[in-house]
């Protein structure tokens, strides 16, 4: 039985640093990749505060809504698509401090304010999967938080 996440820190990067090895813990001697991701976006949503923590998985060429934690939202996603579809597309991270400003964004919550959205890229460089982490705060992400869930993401392999 896991244990209770426990974060003290009050900076963004002395969060994530005691919450990776709690997660790395969550993960350890488990190999289902499903049970995964739904922990570590647990673990995110919970650890940090965040409005919604969630993967897309690539399936027969669309994203479809893998793992999550938050509010309900879009089941499917096609390539080149809001955040989500153009990180997929640009192999590329996005962050977007307002998302209102980004053309053709996917509103799945009003109260989603700005987001980031990380390719999960396999060996030979594809695709396999995008994270997407909301905040219902303006301007939440930087690079701070690229690293770190990047960091957090390859502790599995899709
Ligand atoms: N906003 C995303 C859609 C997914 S939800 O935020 C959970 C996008 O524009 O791709």
């Amino acid at each position: 039985m896991a244990e209770e996440l426990r974060i003290t820190a009050t900076s963004k990067s002395e969060k994530y640093d005691q919450l990776y090895p709690q997660v790395q813990a969550l993960l350890e001697g488990e190999k289902d990749i499903i049970a995964n991701l739904a922990n570590i976006c647990a673990a995110l949503k919970y650890g940090m505060d965040f409005f919604w923590v969630g993967f897309y998985l690539v399936k027969e060429n669309e994203l479809v809504l893998g793992p999550f934690q938050g509010p309900v939202a879009c089941t499917r996603i096609q390539k080149g698509k809001g955040v989500c579809g153009s990180s997929w597309l640009q192999k590329q991270s996005i962050i977007v401090p307002d998302v209102e400003k980004f053309p053709g964004h996917i509103a799945c919550s009003s109260l989603s304010k700005s987001e980031i959205v990380i390719p999960v890229l396999s060996a030979t460089g594809e695709v396999l999967a995008v994270f997407d982490v909301d905040s219902d705060k303006l301007d939440a992400f930087d690079s701070t938080d690229e690293f770190h869930l990047k960091k957090i993401i390859e502790l599995v392999s899709l």
